[in-house]
């Protein structure tokens, strides 16, 4: 095994920038507003950040759309107020990762402004067009719009691609001069300091080059029951991925994590490379879609293992922007509690690096958002349908009870969920039987238990189909965790003594057990073999 890398050891903790603080007064958040918040960040005990866009951009897909990629947007602040989070935060020894959003641009970048004026522009090979026509060459689809991906230019009588919306036209990235812009990029940011990156829409940098069609799927619901074979996870990606893997390991420890796209877990793990020279990680999102069981996700965590090629590293999420967040997928009344925590216990203690999304430490929640305050265009264009978009896991970070929750003086972009009053970061820091406690507590043993980071991992068998058990080895250190994912309490032989770390439900104190140990319902218990 070669040396530890500083990511495989980290916990990563999203950041949606319009929603955590607003410093300003405007009703989004900012820049400085994330550096007023990371005395909070180092006593949860994150290590790294990863921002979400705040480059310049039009707001079309709220930062997704960026129009210059070397400069902050004035919503968000400067550049100079990056470089004080960037350096603030190093103070504190926390990393920070930015998001490369180098599938598409916006309409509104001078690439495509010059791209799409002339076809004898220099630029205008940098996108991908086809010659207009009465028909779209072929059924992809825009996704947040409901219409065809291949959108008019009267100025060159062609059509653009699109897959998101008309606003992110997407380049060719078979084009040489697009891949070094993109590389110069990161150069860039490595120079400014950055750690590295999020690559979004990664494994749709390329298009099939007879631009088929894609297979209908009758499960692919919200990708108009298409599945993604043609217009992205083409092959093609591998190589392009080599490439940026040399930029970043030129520029020493940094990291670059794909969002290696879809519901497929076999792409994302072949986004590693097959000799670990691609991404450094590809986003699991298999976490995402699983049902509360302990079996689900048991077979979940075992299928990403399995795929991983040799010497690639894990990692899991359980909530991000573009899905509902966890705490409301799990909602069971007054047991969602107690679910989070043990969704919280796995998330922490599994062999792989977790990323948490900000707020769910707190339980954060989804809940319908009137239409008139709906800003997601996914949201907009679906909201007929009964969908609501993406804004429900947007909303604002819960600080304190006061009005704006401590995110903002101002009127907020999205609404603040009404529960902010008694869930906040301000009421659970005080109480040491918080959910926030609970997050705070995980990381801490996590930092000191090398088990639970660089060990090995066995997922134990007897224990009862709702319990999730599985041992976490370093050297002489051992420690089991066990998940109980049933409503009902559950009893675990063993054969060893252990000591009881932390638990959800008991109070973990110097307890002892030897033969066995209770599981109250829907608990976590963290324990070390003595
Ligand atoms: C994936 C991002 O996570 C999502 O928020 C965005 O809308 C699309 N990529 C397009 O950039």
């Amino acid at each position: 095994m070669g040396a530890r890398h500083w990511w495989e050891d980290a916990v990563f903790y999203q950041i949606y920038p319009r929603s955590f603080q607003d410093s300003d007064g405007d009703g989004v958040g900012d820049l400085a507003g994330i550096a007023s918040r990371l005395g909070y960040l180092h006593s949860l005990g994150v290590d790294a950040l990863w921002i979400s866009p705040f480059f310049k951009s039009p707001m079309k897909d709220f930062g997704y759309d960026v129009s210059d990629y070397r400069d902050v947007d004035p919503m968000f602040g400067k550049l100079g107020d990056l470089r004080d989070l960037v350096a603030r935060a190093k103070g504190l020894g926390i990393r920070i990762v930015l998001d490369l959003v180098a599938n598409h641009s916006s309409d509104e970048h001078p690439w495509f402004v010059e791209a799409r004026s002339s076809r004898s522009s220099p630029r205008h090979g940098w996108y991908l067009w086809v010659p207009d026509g009465p028909r779209p060459p072929n059924n992809w689809k825009a996704i947040f719009e409901l219409g065809s991906a291949w959108h008019r230019n009267p100025a060159t009588g062609e059509r653009y691609l699109g897959t998101f919306t008309r606003h992110q036209p997407e380049f060719d990235w078979r084009n040489p001069e697009v891949r070094s812009a993109f590389y110069d990029v990161m150069r860039y940011w490595f120079d400014f300091g950055v750690d590295g990156f999020r690559l979004d829409v990664a494994t749709g940098y390329f298009k099939d080059a007879e631009l088929r069609s894609n297979p209908f799927s009758p499960k692919a619901i919200p990708d108009f029951f298409q599945k993604h074979v043609y217009d992205r996870n083409r092959p093609e990606f591998h190589e392009a991925f080599k490439e940026m893997r040399k930029v970043a390991d030129e520029a020493g420890e940094r990291v670059l994590i794909g969002e290696t796209h879809g519901s497929d877990p076999e792409i994302a793990a072949s986004s590693h490379g097959k000799a670990n020279d691609e991404l450094h990680m590809a986003f699991n999102f298999d976490f995402l879609h699983r049902p509360w069981s302990a079996r689900a996700f048991r077979e979940s965590a075992e299928v990403w293992y399995s795929l991983l090629p040799e010497g690639a590293w894990p990692n899991f999420t359980l909530s991000n922007h573009d899905q509902p967040r966890h705490y409301w997928r799990y909602r069971a009344g007054d047991r969602t509690e107690a679910r989070a925590r043990v969704a919280a216990a796995m998330l922490l203690t599994i062999r792989g690096t977790p990323f948490i999304y900000y707020g769910e430490e707190i339980g954060m929640t989804c809940r319908r958002i009137p239409r008139h305050a709906l800003r997601d265009p996914l949201g907009i264009s679906t909201w007929p349908f009964g969908f609501l978009g993406r804004d429900p896991e947007r909303t604002p970070m819960q600080w304190d009870g006061s009005e704006g929750a401590g995110f903002t003086r101002g009127r907020p972009w999205l609404p603040v969920n009404p529960d902010y009053a008694s869930r906040n970061v301000a009421a659970q820091q005080e109480d040491p039987a918080s959910l926030l406690s609970w997050y705070k507590a995980l990381i801490a043993l996590r930092r000191a238990r090398k088990s639970l980071t660089s060990g090995g991992i066995r997922f134990l068998d007897g224990v009862g189909e709702d319990v999730l058990a599985y041992e976490r080895a370093a050297g002489d250190e051992r420690i089991i965790v066990l998940l109980n994912f049933a409503s009902r309490a559950r009893r675990v032989d063993l054969e060893d003594e252990y000591r009881v770390l932390l638990g959800s439900a008991v109070d973990p104190g110097a307890r002892r057990s030897r033969g066995h140990l209770e599981l109250e319902p829907e608990s976590a218990l963290i324990a070390s073999a003595e």
